[in-house]
Order: structure tokens, then sequence, then C-alpha cells
């Protein structure tokens, strides 16, 4: 069996009002249209469909070579978006009889692999032509109603279509399809628009094969927040809140310590080790490495960082960068790109670290920018030291060996090294290189002007 996927990503998303595409809202970090595909990857479908027109340019950027992109330039109804890729599709088909089609919307960002593997597995054991998934809620408002026959499926209604006893039904149509291709590509075209609200309905092919006594089958999710549709942004706060459960739930199982799981957000690509702690309100993103014992305190942001074992983070921005084994950071730093921490270093409250190397043992305490240094061991950096990189042209580095001791409120002005085991006098401006073991400081004569109020 050849496995097609198309993906219905066309509509407008009006109820988002909203200039960007609603497939592209993010859900945990990442547009709506790519989780759906990694869905559908993850049910080894070999080729996909990714049927598109709103805001076409904008979600081809972002879907790019993911999938053939479709133009449907009228969006009218779900059976002729379907259409509009099974003219993309057929000159690549070969064996229609011995092909399946998946059809999925870009907007039902929690639907998982699994499903739609059972749900492909239970259309060729069942011998159905068209399955459907479904799933039971207790407010079916707004979606497709599904008619049974037993197990059979003679139909679905739209809301707009039901009949007040219709509407009562409370299994409804996730929008996600198993069909056989020969099935779509022979019956397709017998869609009409004879309906409330004159579009073609892709839904009305159950009814189409049921009455031509073919197999039809719904298969029904168990979670119905699994088929959660994406119209609007109360619905798209839900989807992040529910992906948000799953996740932490998983990583929690696997030894991971979570004060408030509702309020932390973790991307896909992070790894987590047993025995880190999370506190709240923290946003984990990229590829993000947090290795055991580390404990990450409320209000944390780190993206595409790894944070050794034992490592503590108080509060903190840190992208792009590495914070080795016991080392802490802030309250109220920032660890800009390019940054590599030793263990045993601290960075305290209202530090900022870019493109620079700090070996063990170093202290940058307070108040400090430290840019595009490498500074060796055990240095001491005092309160409000600078070290003036740029030059409102070019940037320069600083150079800082070990055992260093940096008086407060210091400027480095950049290029320049520090010797080893140098003392730097609290208060210096310094734009010469400074030998090792020697004491350096710059400073003005204190002036005292006796009387000078009167
Ligand atoms: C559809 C189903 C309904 C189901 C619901 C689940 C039909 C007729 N109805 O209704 O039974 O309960 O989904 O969410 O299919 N799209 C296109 N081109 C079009 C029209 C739609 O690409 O011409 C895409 C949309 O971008 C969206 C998906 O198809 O991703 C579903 O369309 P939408 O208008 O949201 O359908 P519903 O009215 O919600
Ligand atoms: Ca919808």
């Amino acid at each position: 069996m050849k496995k097609y996927a198309i993906i219905l990503a066309a509509g407008k998303g009006t109820r988002m009002h909203s200039s960007l595409p609603k497939v592209l809202h993010k859900v945990i970090g990442k547009p709506m249209i790519s989780r759906v595909l990694a869905a559908v990857d993850g049910a080894s479908v070999e080729e996909k469909y990714i049927v598109i027109g709103h805001g076409a340019e904008q979600v081809k950027e972002v879907v790019g070579d993911e999938g053939h992109l479709v133009i449907q330039e009228k969006q009218l109804g779900t059976g002729h978006a379907v259409l509009t890729a099974l003219e993309a599709m057929e000159m690549d088909v070969d064996d229609p009889e011995q092909s399946l089609v998946l059809v999925t919307c870009g907007d039902t960002p929690l639907l998982r692999a699994e499903s739609l593997n059972e749900m492909m597995d239970q259309h060729t054991v069942q011998g159905s032509v068209a399955t459907v998934m479904t799933t039971v809620v207790d407010a079916p408002t707004g979606y497709g109603r599904i008619l049974r026959d037993g197990d059979k499926i003679r139909g679905i209604v739209e809301q707009k279509d039901a009949t007040a006893q219709e509407q009562a039904i409370c299994e409804i149509n996730v929008g996600t399809y198993c069909f056989n291709l020969d099935f779509l590509l022979s019956e397709i075209h017998h869609l009409t628009t004879d309906n409330a609200q004159g579009e073609f309905y892709l839904t009305d092919l159950l009814k189409i094969a049921y009455d031509k006594n073919l197999q039809t089958s719904g298969y029904q999710l168990e979670n119905a927040d699994e088929s959660l549709g994406v119209n609007n942004r109360v619905q798209l706060a839900r989807a992040e809140k529910l992906l948000r459960a799953r996740v932490n739930e998983a990583w929690m199982m696997e030894g991971v310590t979570m004060l408030d799981p509702s309020s932390i957000s973790i991307e896909n690509e992070v790894v987590l080790e047993p025995d880190v702690v999370l506190e709240s309100n923290i946003y984990l993103s990229g590829h993000t490495v947090i290795k055991t014992g580390a404990v990450i305190e409320a209000g944390s942001r780190i993206k595409n960082s790894t944070i050794e074992h034992d490592a503590h983070i108080k509060q903190a921005v840190i992208t792009d960068s590495y914070v080795g084994a016991y080392t802490t950071i802030g309250p109220f730093a920032q660890l800009r790109p390019g940054t590599a921490l030793g263990e045993h270093v601290k960075v305290g409250n209202f530090v900022e670290v870019k493109n620079s190397n700090i070996a063990d043992e170093s202290k940058v305490s307070h108040h400090t920018y430290i840019g595009d240094t490498d500074m060796g061991a055990r240095v001491n950096v005092g309160c409000g030291t600078i070290t003036c990189n740029y030059d409102g042209k070019n940037k320069f580095r600083t150079v800082i060996g070990d055992d260093v001791f940096i008086g407060s409120n210091t400027n480095l002005i950049a290029p320049i090294e520090i010797g080893d085991e140098t003392v730097i006098g609290a208060g210096s401006t310094l734009s010469k290189n400074v030998v090792k073991q020697a004491l350096a400081f710059t400073r003005p004569p204190l002036v005292v002007k006796e009387h000078w109020k009167k």
C-alpha cells in the first residue's frame, strides 16, 4: 500500500482576526501546520500534498519543501480542496487500487501520529473505502455530526444542515479521514454544492459510499482533546494548554520535577535529564539540553543552550550558550549568544555576558557587562565592570588571565590583555595591556574644596 496525505490549509481563519494565516499560529513555539505535518510523517506517509490559498506565500515560507504545495485559488469547500490536490497528484500516482489517502486539516495541532496510524490500520483491516475519525464531545455545536448504521457510517451532516434531532448527536467529525485513492478519484466529481453553505463538502463522500453499499467506518478517538480544531484565539490557548500538559506529563514520568507544569513550555527538541527541577513560568526552546541536578528557577527562558549538571539558574534569559556544572546564574542575568561558562562560575544579578568564555571558578557577581571576552579561571570581577568592546564601528576582544582581581567600576577598553595574577584598582579605565602579576590603576587625584557650600 502506498500512502499519500492531503493537508487542508487554504482557509482564511477569519475568526483569528489575524494578518497571519491561521495555520501559522504557533502552539508551543511551532506553527500548527508544522505539527500536523510532523504527525503525518509519523504515520509513514510517502507523499504529502498541502493545499494552500489564503496567505499562500507566508505558508510556503514556513512549510517550504516539506510537501507538494497545491494552490486552491478559491475556497469552495473541503471537497473542492481535496479535488484540487488530487488533480496535482494524479500524474504521480501509478497504482490507485493500492493507494490510501489520509486527509487532515492544518489546524488540528494535537493529533498524534499513533492515532493516524491506528485509523489507517483499521481502514485496511475493515476493508473500507472511506474512514472518518470521530470523537464524542459534550458540546458538538459547529461540528459535522456522525450518522451511524451500527459500525458503518451512513453520512456526516454539517451543523447548518442538521435537523434538531441530528444536532443532538454528540459524535462529531474531527476532519481527518482515510480514503482509498481509486474511490476518491471516481467519486469526488459527484460532490455538489447543494447544501446550506453552498460549498463542496468532502464529508458527503461518506454518504455516497454508503449508498453504493461500499464499506465505510468510523475511527473513534478516545480522547476528544486530541481532535481540537483551532478556529479562534481561545481555542489556540486551549491547544497550548493541552499540549503543555501532554509534553510535561511525559517529562515528569521521565523524572523531571515541575512545580507548576501548566506554566512551563517545552519545545520538541529540548532534552531533559532526570532530577532536573523546573519551577514555574519557564520557556525552554530550540536544541536545549538540561542535565541532571540542574535547577531552573521561576521566570527563566532558555533557548538553544546546554545547562550542565547541578547548575543553578536563578531567573535568567539564556540564548545559544553553554553553562558548566555547578555554575550559578542570576537572578536577573542574561547570557547572549556565544557564551561558554566553565564549572563553579558565578554570574550574579544584573550581569550580561555575550560571546565570551569564562573559565572555572570565576565570579562576575553584580552589575557587569562582559562582551567578546576570554576570561581565565578564578578571576574576581568587581561590581560595575564593563568590557568596552565596541568603538562605534568595530568590536574587539578582551583577554583576562587566571587569578585576576578586578576592582569595582573598571572599564577595560578592548582590544586589551590583562595578565595572570594582576590586580586592577577600583574605578580604573584601562586602554593598554597589563603584564602579569602587576598592580594597575588609573585614578584622578582627589580634589577637596573646603567650605565650598558657602
Ligand atoms: C469541517 C467539516 C466538519 C468537521 C470540521 C472539523 C466539512 C464540510 N466539514 O467543517 O464536518 O466537523 O471540519 O473541524 O468538511 N479548507 C480548504 N479549502 C476550502 C475549505 C476549507 O483548504 O475550500 C480547509 C480549511 O483551511 C481548514 C479545513 O479545510 O483547515 C476545514 O475547513 P473549515 O472551513 O474549518 O471546515 P469546518 O466548517 O470547520
Ligand atoms: Ca474548522
